[in-house]
């Protein structure tokens, strides 16, 4: 790590902004000195100006009872209506909210006008389904507009949705709905993923098998026409929809009425289902989407890539440009069907003006070579964004010069699902960016970066990544654990003075600026997704097979991190069958409890795990064997000679 580390800050290539770009920008520096003046008060300002309040609020923050912050408490709003109605009344109707291109080449425009009202009759099916303010509702579809309908539907009425990744598998969505008690299911027959339908349907049907669940009713969109089994609480989107009334009156709910849960990976096998509000967490989502991406609604065509499934789809699809009332591409598909050239074409298309995506996408590109991008006219693209990862300079660069053609700058931005915003970013007409670094804090935001006892590193050292003070679009919690939120998150550094902990390492620079390093926990981030080591071992060992198992992200080119697997197979079994049938099998056993995005890259067969006197399994160790390294320093182990037996168990032949 610290040779990486080494490289990143002699970095010195500087971008400053263009006059032309600075000159029209809509975030300036004056937000910097108004933050500074009264960091409260900048807050209750951009709530003001970017959403509308059904009842004002008259108190910024209540944190008497830290870390369980309330902001614009007594405030009134209601987010779907801030994200719709308003566009329309405010005369916008007509504008396009969402280009739609979904993955065998079908597209569909869909105004502000069109999207409100869709919402309305799907706020109104919600209703009907005895579905009341505060209920959970999990939503599992691909990326296809009911998916943004659907989260707004339940948003109007005060419901709180979950929406679970479509590449989950039927028991990851299963836990979650137990999780939640959710009262309806919205799903898909299925979507279109690389050049095939794929199901979503059988999964709902598997993960509620048995009967002993909260939910009562499943609405199903039709998408691919395949065919699905029925029950008697199923019911057809479209009939629903086309049989309740147009009109939909929203309410205003308190500013922190519940608004979502998204289950998240942490350092146990349990997903947290982190919880999000209302009016503090739209607040800051519109003031990112704005400011970072300097969104000019009325001539941007803005598209970010990732699923609504993640935290960025939800903060970064739904709700930050459409309270914007932005023109955005939304795309079911994958960046390589039907031929690599796709994302580009549809740049082409629609003239994109920002993107935002994922630095092994970009990766990806890179490899397959700049021709493919060249072959497609990319002028319209005049700012780019970076998310989910260390962006590395070379990524970075390339980025910038051949998707961007050397102008468009580079804004590479760290947040977290626990965030639910934008923390850290340069503003393009403001910042000097740096290639490999995400550099400043957004206004009104407090990031430190600290040592294991709470001192600051200061310029030129390297600590953990720590935000200082709260900020509107935090966490309220994890849902139905508020004692791991607490010690998850705040208590790293003692409880009387509550700093919020990220689980990230960052390095300062001699200008104070932040350089990102990556988790410092047993988390990995493969392709900009978060997977606990923890979560696929116990997947690993809960199939009849396995003895015991250790998991670590090692280095990938492309994904960033890949999962890398060490088992100890059960004696019978090995003796039945080779090493090459058994690793397919686990592989297997992963992707199916978990979700393909968790199935290990390699999966090494061996006869121990080096581990602390304590029993602890020591991670770093195996780090070096799945990256190819030498290994470190051993001392701790109880049993120095495992690491000999590790080596050489890898050296036979399978
Ligand atoms: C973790 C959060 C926020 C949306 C996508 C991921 C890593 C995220 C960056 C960045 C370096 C980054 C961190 C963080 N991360 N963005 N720009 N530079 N690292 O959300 O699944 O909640 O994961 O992603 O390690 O803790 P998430």
């Amino acid at each position: 790590m610290s040779v990486k580390i080494d490289n990143l800050l002699h970095e010195t290539r500087r971008f400053p902004p263009t006059p032309e770009f600075a000159a029209q920008a809509v975030g300036t520096a004056q937000l910097y000195r108004d933050a500074a003046e009264d960091r409260l008060e900048f807050w209750a300002d951009q709530a003001r100006e970017l959403v509308h309040w059904h009842k004002p609020f008259t108190k910024t923050l209540d944190w008497t009872n830290p870390p369980f912050a309330k902001w614009f408490e007594d405030g009134e709003l209601n987010v779907a209506w801030n994200c719709l109605d308003r566009h329309v009344l405010a005369g916008n109707g007509d504008r396009v909210a969402l280009h739609f291109e979904g993955e065998p080449g079908d597209s569909r425009d869909i105004t502000y006008a069109e999207l409100t009202a869709e919402v309305k009759r799907a706020a109104n099916v919600l209703g009907r389904l005895g579905v009341n303010a505060g209920d959970r509702v999990a939503i599992y579809l691909p990326m296809i507009p009911e998916a943004v309908i659907a989260m707004l539907a339940v948003a109007r009425i005060g419901a709180v949705h979950s929406v679970i990744f479509g590449g989950f598998s039927a028991e990851s969505l299963r836990s979650r709905i137990d999780d939640a008690n959710a009262v309806l299911v919205i799903t898909a027959d299925g979507g279109y993923r690389k050049g095939k339908a794929s199901a979503l349907k059988p999964a709902v049907d598997e993960a509620l098998a048995g009967n002993n669940t909260t939910v009562r009713n499943v609405l199903v969109v039709k998408r691919t026409n395949g065919e699905v089994d029925w029950t008697e609480r199923d019911l057809w989107w479209h009939d629903e929809l086309a049989s309740v009334d147009a009109e939909h009156e929203a309410v205003g709910f308190p500013a922190e009425n519940p608004l979502f849960i998204l289950y998240t990976s942490g350092t146990t096998g349990k997903p947290k289902g982190i919880l999000h509000t209302s009016g503090g967490y739209l607040t800051q989502v519109a003031f990112t989407h704005k400011n970072v991406f300097d969104l000019h609604p009325e001539t941007d065509v803005y598209w970010c890539t990732a699923d609504v499934g993640w935290i960025t789809g939800h903060s970064y699809v739904v709700y930050g440009p459409l309270a914007n009332g932005a023109t955005q591409v939304l795309f079911e598909g994958t960046p390589d069907t039907p031929h690599p050239g796709r994302w580009w074409e549809i740049v082409e298309k629609y003239k994109v003006s920002i993107l935002y995506t994922a630095p092994t996408a970009i990766r990806t590109f890179m490899k397959l070579g700049r021709q493919i991008p060249q072959g497609f006219n990319l002028t319209s693209l005049r700012l780019l964004g970076s998310v989910g990862e260390p962006i590395n300079p070379e990524a970075w660069m390339w980025y910038r010069e051949v998707i961007g053609g050397n102008v468009a700058p580079v804004v590479d931005t760290w947040w977290q699902t626990e965030t639910g915003a934008i923390m850290i970013s340069a503003l393009p007409g403001v910042t000097t960016t740096k290639p490999g670094s995400a550099q400043v804090p957004i206004p009104g935001i407090v990031i430190d970066v600290l040592d294991d006892e709470g001192n600051h590193v200061g310029r030129d050292n390297g600590g953990l990544l720590v935000v200082t003070e709260p900020w509107p679009s935090m966490l309220r919690g994890i849902w139905g654990d508020p004692e791991r939120f607490k010690e998850t998150y705040w208590e790293k550094f003692g409880s009387e003075n509550p700093r919020y902990f990220a689980g990230d390492g960052a390095r300062l620079d001699r200008d104070g600026e932040i350089w990102l390093l990556g988790r410092v926990d047993d988390v990995m981030n493969v392709s900009g997704h978060r997977l606990s080591t923890a979560e696929i071992e116990s997947s690993l060992v809960a199939h009849p097979m396995t003895a015991e198992a250790a998991v670590v992200g090692a280095h990938d080119d492309t994904t960033g991190q890949a999962v890398v697997a060490f088992v100890i197979i059960k004696y019978s079994h090995l003796e039945e069958s080779s090493h090459a049938d058994l690793t397919a099998v686990l592989r297997a056993h992963v992707s199916q409890q978990i979700g393909a995005i968790a199935r290990p890259r390699q999966i090494f067969i061996v006869s121990e795990l080096p581990k602390t006197r304590s029993g602890k399994i020591i991670r770093r160790l195996l780090q070096d064997v799945a990256e190819g390294r030498e290994i470190g320093d051993t001392t701790t182990l109880a049993d120095t000679s495992v690491m000999t037996a590790i080596m050489s168990t890898l050296k036979q032949p399978p």
